[in-house]
């Protein structure tokens, strides 16, 4: 038995493997139920007593030196494979990550900005967190004025002469544009702006305008009319028609109200449009000899157009959403729907 032991020994001693099967195999060799270290332990019962002792030492420190040298050969092969990368299967299929796509609100906004740059529009932009002056007293709102209400503006600070709000409406970009650029002006003003407005599928307290000023000597309503007419027929088609309806607005004078001929039921009347055949779409005028004085142009030299237009309620008419709110949830159901607009 001695012998065994020892043969075993050096058996274990000398033991190299090169793959994890070539462990497995070399382990049940040794401490299977059947293996010799097993074995031996059977043969230990027919040890004489006197001899059990120094033969059970032996026996115990034989089988801890087997489940050692294979613990160890296991973790070298690891190791060695992890930094060979052999473990490391090329073939397998990756894992599918998914491609995002443009927000519809970005989509419709695009393709605003490109229909105005062929029109020889640039684009212009300012501070979403703005001063009273830009906001509302360059635009002729005069100081009882209702959108100035805490009811449908974010005051930011209140208390002073120039309160710091969120703007309400990107025209206060246009009153920046009108004191530092040098004229003509022809400027589109795309961006976010807020208005404490209760949440609901039509209205929501933040959202996206773009809006325009063309300002030279001899602009004229006729000037305005084609530019819309012509931005309609680009964004809503070649036989789309406008009409305009008298309106008021602080800073245009006249000002005017835009619907665009309904594109899903061409006029005859559906639920979109609620049976009239027309969609409100922006509101423009002639910008307010005030409102250029303020900024330091001479009104008697120069006269310009402004318009606005919601970026949500064209990407609503567009996609017949029905629900404002889809716009700002950012849920991927909703979202996966533009995937082809891009
Ligand atoms: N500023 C207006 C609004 O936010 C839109 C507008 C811009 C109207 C320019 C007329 C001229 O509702």
């Amino acid at each position: 038995m001695k012998e065994k032991i020892e043969a075993l020994l050096a058996e274990i001693e000398s033991l190299s493997c090169k793959t994890q099967q070539d462990i497995e195999n070399a382990r049940v060799r040794l401490l299977g139920k059947k293996g010799s270290i097993t074995a031996l332990f059977d043969e230990f019962r027919t040890v004489p007593p006197e001899m059990k002792r120094e033969f059970g030492q032996k026996l115990n420190q034989l089988k801890n030196a087997a489940a050692e040298k294979i613990a160890a050969l296991r973790e070298s092969l690891e190791e060695s494979s992890a930094a060979s990368g052999s473990s490391f299967d090329l073939t397998m299929p990756g894992e599918p990550f998914s491609l995002g796509s443009r927000h519809p609100v970005s989509i419709v906004r695009e393709e605003i900005i490109g229909i105005f740059r062929k029109f020889g529009y640039d684009v212009a932009e300012g501070p979403e967190i703005e001063d009273d002056w830009h906001v509302f007293e360059a635009l002729n709102f005069p100081p009882e004025h209702p959108a100035r209400d805490m009811q449908d503006t974010f005051f930011i600070s209140s208390g002073h002469k120039d309160p710091i709000l969120l703007r309400t409406h990107t025209s206060s970009v246009q009153v920046r544009a009108m004191e530092t650029l040098p004229l003509p002006i022809r400027i589109i003003c795309p961006g976010r702006v807020f208005r404490n407005e209760a949440i609901s599928a039509r209205a929501h307290c933040i959202f996206h305008q773009v809006e325009g000023l063309y300002i030279d000597e001899h602009v004229t309503f006729a000037d305005l009319k084609q530019a819309i007419l012509l931005f309609v027929r680009e964004m809503f088609g070649a036989d789309a028609q406008i009409r305009m309806r008298p309106s008021y607005f602080p800073f245009t004078e006249p000002s005017a109200e835009v619907d665009v001929s309904c594109n899903i039921c061409h006029g005859k009347g559906c639920n979109i449009c609620k049976g009239t055949g027309w969609l409100e779409i922006l509101g423009c005028g002639m910008v307010d000899p005030n409102v250029l004085e303020a900024s330091g142009i001479d009104s008697r030299k120069y006269s310009g157009f402004a318009f606005g237009m919601g970026i949500e309620r064209i990407a609503m008419l567009k996609w017949q959403v029905k629900d404002l709110r889809n716009y700002f949830e950012n849920d991927l159901r909703f979202l996966k729907e533009f995937e082809t607009s891009i």
